[in-house]
């Protein structure tokens, strides 16, 4: 490789029989990959030579940056700390010298890159400068953060309903057992102390024990586990209607048989939250629930004739339900789509693919 430090360009010197000279050519091969900023660094660690990926990722042009060192591109910090000699050292001594980290374009904003620098020698052995490779990383390490942050919260929703239903277990098991002795014990203390007397200390532990069952199938609901997402969805469809006389059409042409724990508990807690918003907001008078699944996935619809609203005041900032829905179905890999108009109802519908349906978040990897 020979380096014609006027033009500050790349060529080779080997023959070829084609019109357009080896440097040329040479040239339009590393413009030709514009994600990496290859240069040339004099003995010095002067910038000789570019590529166009320089500017696209540094924001430099050719002539600002020919002659100026190449720890322009350094942060302050790493400037202080002689950085760029050290890798210049490193680079000369095993022959290469590879790093990731900040490094600074020409406005000064900064960009996650993934630098090698290569020494290069002439046929005598003599250095003649390095030759750079930077990658601008910074899509790749937010998409990688990304990723961590979704498993994250997979992994802690998992923990909150093993949580759940440790509490829910605690509750019903254990104190509803106490409150059910209670209950025989004061009804037997009752008839020794005033035989024939009403039955009023009972009935309020009746209650208490009616409380604490639903505290405990709202923390989680006992046929999930026992029988399954079916039976779960039906037994909270009919509490819904008994509780705000509102119908509810329940279609499932799912094979249930399939899902695991944590998207079972998932699709709960969505067909839950979205038909407490009907309770709260929609003054419906029927919600018809649809769930049905093709060789792709399942599909979720939800939708009442209540009286609608505007998606985007639905979805503006503040409103945890339908965020906290769309973060359960992206959790299943899924999407999710509203739809609604004022005086037109208001339709939920969550695409799942058969693999979120097969999920198990419970095992963390
Ligand atoms: N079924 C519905 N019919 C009409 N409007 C609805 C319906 N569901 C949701 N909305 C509208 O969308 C908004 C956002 O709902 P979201 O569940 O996100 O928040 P919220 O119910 O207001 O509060 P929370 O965070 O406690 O759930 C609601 O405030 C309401 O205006
Ligand atoms: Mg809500």
């Amino acid at each position: 490789m020979i380096l014609d430090w006027n033009s500050g360009k790349f060529g080779f010197n080997a023959a070829n029989d084609s019109d357009v000279p080896v440097e040329d050519r040479y040239q339009l091969l590393i413009d030709a990959v514009p994600d990496y900023a290859i240069f040339m660094l004099d003995d010095a660690g002067r910038v000789a030579s570019w590529n166009s990926g320089v500017q696209k990722i540094k924001g430099y042009t050719p002539e600002e940056i020919i002659g100026r060192h190449f720890s322009i591109f350094y942060t302050p910090e790493d400037v202080a700390a002689d950085k760029p000699g050290r890798e210049l050292a490193l680079a000369t001594a095993p022959g290469r010298a590879e790093d990731r980290g900040w490094r600074v374009r020409r406005d000064g904003s900064r960009f996650w890159a993934d630098v090698t620098i290569t020494a290069v020698y002439d046929s005598s052995g003599a250095l003649v400068g390095f030759a750079k490779i930077t990658r601008d990383m910074t899509e790749r390490m937010r998409l990688a953060e990304l990723e961590h942050a979704n498993e994250l919260s997979t992994q802690m929703q998992a923990a909150r309903e093993d949580e759940q239903r440790r509490i829910a277990r605690e509750l019903h098991d254990d104190l509803g057992q106490q409150l059910t002795a209670l209950k025989m014990g004061v009804a037997a203390l009752e008839q020794q102390i005033v035989p024939g007397a009403t039955n009023a200390p009972q009935r309020q532990i009746d209650n208490m024990l009616a409380s604490l069952r639903r505290i405990a199938a709202d923390l989680r609901p006992p046929m999930l586990d026992d029988l399954g997402l079916g039976a779960a969805l039906e037994w909270l469809t009919d509490d819904f209607t008994q509780r705000f006389h509102v119908k509810v059409a329940l279609r499932l042409a799912v094979d249930d048989s399939a899902v695991t724990p944590f998207a079972s508990a998932t699709i709960y807690r969505i067909v839950q939250e979205a038909l407490t918003n009907v309770a709260r907001h929609a003054q419906a008078s029927e919600v018809t629930i649809d769930m049905s699944n093709d060789a792709h996935g399942w599909r979720l619809g939800i939708e009442d004739n209540g009286r609608g609203t505007l998606v985007e005041e639905a979805c503006a900032p503040g409103s945890l339900g339908l965020l906290g829905m769309r973060e359960r179905v992206r959790q299943l890999r899924g999407t999710l789509t509203i739809d609604s108009a004022p005086g037109m109802g208001f339709r939920i519908v969550a695409h799942i693919p058969l693999g979120g349906i097969r999920l198990a978040a419970t095992s963390p990897d």
